[in-house]
Formats: structure tokens, sequence, C-alpha cells
């Protein structure tokens, strides 16, 4: 990412209040809370974590820890003060970092839970993100759909938008896919992918 963007994001949550919203995205509240029981005191990572609603409803759903990771340390400051509100400040920790360059040092091997949301990473680093999921671990991503973008003129950047079958692609045999939508022309704008290391 170029500076250029990492200043975008910081510009963009610098203002007063969520840009996001502080509720968790229906992704996490309709495909991902169902599942979430036996991941109660375990660990969990947002990757792209913005202003951690997500991370935020993980640890009131009972994760012990749960790991931010994103380029923008205004929106982690957010994140932690969405947190501590939340009376969960003390189970996030704040990974400032660029993920053009990977997942950053300092994580743990592996997560019962792992989130990316509204967030297109590249092949590679998608790769890292499910090699993160431990065994019986959860798995939660969307991105935009460019099936639902094509066409409509002045959307998203073609860089930020998911192909068909993106999401689930090269999950291969370790994973058994839960939930699989995907955005369409007169669908929902963005794909969703829940889906679970096989143990
Ligand atoms: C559309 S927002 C989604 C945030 C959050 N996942 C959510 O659902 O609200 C995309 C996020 O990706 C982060 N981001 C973009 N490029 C990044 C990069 N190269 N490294 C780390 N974070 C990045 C931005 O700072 C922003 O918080």
């Amino acid at each position: 990412m170029s500076e250029a963007d990492r200043e975008r994001w910081d510009a963009r949550y610098g203002g007063a209040g969520l840009v996001m919203g502080a509720a968790p995205k229906a992704a996490v509240t309709a495909l991902l809370a169902p599942h979430l029981a036996p991941a109660r005191g375990g660990l969990a990572l947002d990757v792209a974590a913005g202003e951690g609603q997500t991370g935020v409803f993980l640890a009131q759903a009972g994760l012990a820890r749960v790991d931010l990771v994103d380029v923008s340390a205004v929106g982690l400051a957010k994140a932690q003060a969405l947190a501590d509100a939340a009376g969960v400040g003390a189970r996030v920790r704040l990974h400032p970092h660029d993920l053009d360059a990977g997942l950053p040092g300092g994580l743990a091997p592996a997560y019962d839970v792992v989130t990316c949301l509204h967030f297109r990473p590249s092949p590679a680093l998608a790769a890292q993100i499910a090699a993160r999921v431990a065994p019986g671990g959860l798995l939660l991503r969307t991105a935009l759909a460019a099936a639902h973008f094509a066409g409509k003129g002045d959307g998203p950047s073609p860089r930020f938008l998911a192909a068909p079958g993106e999401l689930a692609a090269d999950l291969g045999d370790a994973f058994e896919i839960l939930a699989l939508v995907e955005g369409a022309p007169d669908g929902p704008p963005d794909s969703q992918l829940l889906a679970r290391r096989r143990a």
C-alpha cells in the first residue's frame, strides 16, 4: 500500500464517531455467531480490522484474546476505545501493519476464529490468513463482489472486487464450507464465506 493510501484511511477514520458504525456486520451475526460456542475462551484474529466492531463482538462473545491487524493506527485507536467502552479492552491487541507485506510478526501460530471483512487480500495473503485457522477453527471472509458492480458505472475500484468463487478458491479439502454467499447483480453487494478447518 502506498503512504497515500494509509493517510487516506487515517483521514477517513479521523473524524468524530465511527465510520462503519458500532454494530457488527450481518455476516458476523447471521453466519458466524451461531458457530461460536466451541471457540469461547480461545483466540481470534481480525485482519483489516478497521474500527474493531468485529473484534469487540468476538471478545464479547467470549473469545479470550482478539488480535486486530490494520494499517490505520487511527482506526485501531478507535477499536481500542470501542473495546474499552464495551468492557473488553484488555482482551484486544492492536497490530498496526501494512498487509501488503503479509501478516505481521507477533501473532499466534493458530486461531480459533479468523475474520477478514470487506477487504480483498492478495492470493498470497489469503493463503496466509487461511493458514492461521486452527484445526476445527472458523474462517469468515467477505469482499465486495465484482458481479454486483459490473456495468454499474462509478463503483469501487476493480482492485477491491472479488471474482465469483474467489473467496473459496484454494481452500481445498482442508476446509468444510459452512456458508457461501455470492454477490450478484440484483443481489448482495458482497460475497461471504464461512468455513471450518477440518480437525
Ligand atoms: C472497507 S474497510 C473494512 C474494515 C473492517 N473490516 C470492517 O468490516 O468494518 C478496509 C480496511 O482495510 C484496511 N487496509 C486497507 N489496506 C490495507 C493494508 N495494505 N494493510 C492493512 N490494512 C489495510 C483499511 O485501513 C480499512 O480499515
